[in-house]
């Protein structure tokens, strides 16, 4: 995509539970796009289907536990997040923290800050509904995710890991207090 030329507004708004069919469908190609780095495998491949089918974001859509924030250019989803207040974690020591479970961005529209809106927009809400820190895991092979994070107040606090089909997979923890967002 041309930034330069692009002149059409990207909006957020609060998903919908009509959402699901597109949200799943752009997750899966993020996933996929991040993840399955070497091709597609079985392993990887039900992965994939497992987790970012629409008729799994269904449920979580339906659940107001679920926060989803989309962005939409011409009409159209080009990104979303996906976080859960009260998400505690062994490693995390805070008050009321908020778990960003998911950021994805359609490769076409990454680079124009479309990601960093949904970051702060997620971050901004939670800190509203009380949360006073936001984490996250990122596969460690993930290396832009690695460097995008710490770039918007971020710290790596250490290593988790994360299991599929027998395998498993090194992931950072990043977390960012929020007690400066809305104030
Ligand atoms: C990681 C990810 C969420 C970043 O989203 P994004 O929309 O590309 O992020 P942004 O555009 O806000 O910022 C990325 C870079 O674009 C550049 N950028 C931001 N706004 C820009 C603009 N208006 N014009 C030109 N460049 C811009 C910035 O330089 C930024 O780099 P920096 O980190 O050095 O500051 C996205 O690449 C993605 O979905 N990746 C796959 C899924 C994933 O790994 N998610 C994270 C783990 S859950």
């Amino acid at each position: 995509m041309n930034r330069m030329q692009d002149a059409h507004p990207v909006t957020l708004r609060a998903a919908t539970p009509d959402d699901a069919l597109c949200i799943g469908v752009l997750a899966t190609q993020v996933f996929l796009d991040t993840y399955a780095t070497e091709g597609i495998r079985p392993a990887i491949a039900r992965e994939a289907r497992a987790t970012m089918a629409p008729e799994v974001f269904a449920p979580l859509l339906a659940d107001p536990a679920n926060r989803f924030i989309l962005a939409e250019r011409l009409g159209h989803l080009i990104g979303f997040v996906q976080w859960k207040p009260d998400q505690p974690h062994a490693m995390v020591t805070a008050r009321r923290p908020a778990e960003l479970q998911r950021l994805y961005v359609l490769e076409r529209f990454s680079s124009t800050g479309v990601g960093t809106r949904l970051l702060r927009a997620a971050e901004a809400d939670a800190a509203k509904g009380g949360a006073d820190l936001m984490w996250l895991t990122a596969w460690s092979g993930n290396a832009r995710a690695r460097a995008y994070y710490p770039r918007r107040g971020y710290v790596d606090a250490g290593t988790t890991s994360y299991s599929f089909e027998g395998e498993t997979f090194e992931n950072r923890l990043f977390v960012r207090l929020l007690d400066a967002v809305n104030s």
